[in-house]
């Protein structure tokens, strides 16, 4: 069995070599080591941190070797589009590729407003504020907003930056079961009258299960119990409704019952950033106070750029919001034929094939990446405990037939990497594998 060196060059000497106040004795960090420090042990290669030699599409190339590749965010397959390559070499020629401070005190270029114009426009509110980052996007803008008399009600598998945003608040975090609007109205007949103010905070499309929220109910009670709404559309921009407008378009509501319509420009607009679109009011309130703008640089032009050139070329092109559309469909339906769990996955983009154990999902994904297929296992603390999983971010540009060959070897190769671990257990009975 090939015996990988890469935890023993990391992490565990980074466990046993920091001193005390180190930042590898956070309990966090202690956990995740011991996995990796096991998962070397019985021979797993570190899936993480590998070099791609050009932009990672439906396939990419690693180490000269062609893979198809389900670990991108380029849902609409627009990366790399000409028309972005040449619009930002114009914009680097004319602008550099710095903002070169805080918008706020450094003043802004042309791509800036362009792009918060175009993003207010594309949701059909007054005005968008872009920030240089779409975790910290979250983290501000809620951490800002609200305060130790106010109540965040956030999905129980809301994204880490909702929740550090909600943590940095100081208000009350209550976490209702994942999707569940019964727990939510519930919690609001409960505890709403307690605090001032209060925000429901959900996303589009679940990054882990790709799963959509009823956002009909939701507003509703947004609306009894006077709440904002904040919607993450990281990863249903340009993925649901006929022309790619996200979730509202899905459940044809009107934008201005959402407060807060949040996405990251690192997805489908293939660049790198976050944004919030809602009134004229709160996005001149963030602008002038929300720590993550105020006093971080602005989003570099360039990107600006290149996130309102992949916004037009989304508009132009609805044809990929199909293609995507219909390959994740069928991506799903041949998944289920095949008997894998795709647990609540609706066939949009992102689509778990959870396996339980998070050895035995490491293993299968060393084992696919050995016949050509790049798919990232995720495990805990990502998800909880048993219920690791390969998770597939689907591609405009995949094919039936890349589909069908990657989950037939998905298949194939279960049972091979179930035996490497059922071997390994066998001759360490004292090592505790998770189920
Ligand atoms: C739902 C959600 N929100 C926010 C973020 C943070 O965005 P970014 O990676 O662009 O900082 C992510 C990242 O994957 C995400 O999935």
């Amino acid at each position: 069995m090939h015996q990988g060196t890469w935890a023993k060059d990391k992490t565990m000497q980074d466990t046993q070599q920091h001193s005390k106040n180190g930042f590898s004795h956070s309990r966090l960090k202690i956990s995740v080591g011991k996995m990796v420090e096991l998962a070397t042990e019985m021979g797993m290669e570190n899936p993480l941190f590998r070099c791609h030699e050009q932009a990672a599409k439906s396939t990419t190339i690693i180490n000269g070797r062609e893979y198809i590749n389900f670990s991108t965010y380029d849902y609409l397959d627009i990366n790399a589009h000409e028309d972005i390559t040449k619009a930002v070499t114009e914009a680097a020629k004319r602008y550099g590729t710095s903002a070169g401070a805080s918008r706020l005190v450094g003043g802004e270029r042309p791509p800036h407003r362009v792009l918060e114009k175009a993003i207010a426009d594309f949701y059909d509110v007054e005005d968008c504020i872009a920030y240089v980052s779409g975790h910290a996007t979250n983290v501000s803008t809620l951490g800002f907003l609200f305060g130790k008399r106010d109540a965040i009600f956030h999905d129980g598998l809301a994204h880490n930056s909702l929740l550090q945003g909600a943590k940095l608040s100081g208000a009350q975090r209550f976490s209702y079961t994942h999707n569940d609007c019964d727990a939510l109205e519930k919690m609001l007949e409960e505890k709403r009258e307690s605090c001032k103010h209060a925000v429901i905070v959900t996303e589009g499309l679940f990054s882990m299960d790709g799963n959509i929220p009823d956002l009909p109910r939701i507003i509703e009670l947004k609306k009894r119990y006077d709440c904002m709404l904040l919607v993450d559309e990281a990863h249903s921009l340009g993925i649901l409704g006929p022309t790619g407008r996200g979730v509202r378009e899905y459940f044809n509501i009107d934008p201005q019952d959402v407060d807060m319509w949040m996405s990251t420009l690192s997805k489908t607009l293939c660049g790198c950033g976050g944004f919030i679109a809602g009134s004229k009011e709160l996005v001149e309130f963030l602008k002038y106070g929300s720590p993550g703008f105020v006093y971080s640089v602005g989003i570099p032009p360039v990107i600006a750029q290149a996130c309102s050139t992949a916004l037009e070329i989304l508009k132009k092109e609805p044809w990929r919001v199909e293609k995507i559309q219909k390959i994740s469909q069928y991506f799903l339906s041949y998944a289920k034929s095949k008997g894998l769990d795709t647990g609540a996955a609706q066939g949009y983009a992102v689509i778990p094939v959870i396996i339980g154990n998070s050895m035995v999902t490491g293993f299968l994904s060393q084992l696919l990446f050995k016949r050509g297929i790049y798919v990232m296992p995720i495990s805990f603390p990502a998800v909880k405990e048993g219920t690791a999983r390969l998770r597939f971010f689907i591609s405009a540009a995949h094919t039936e037939e890349q589909v069908r060959t990657t989950l037939d070897a998905v298949c194939e190769e279960l049972p091979n990497a179930i035996e490497i671990v059922k071997e390994y257990q066998k001759s360490h009975p004292t090592v505790f594998i998770d189920q």
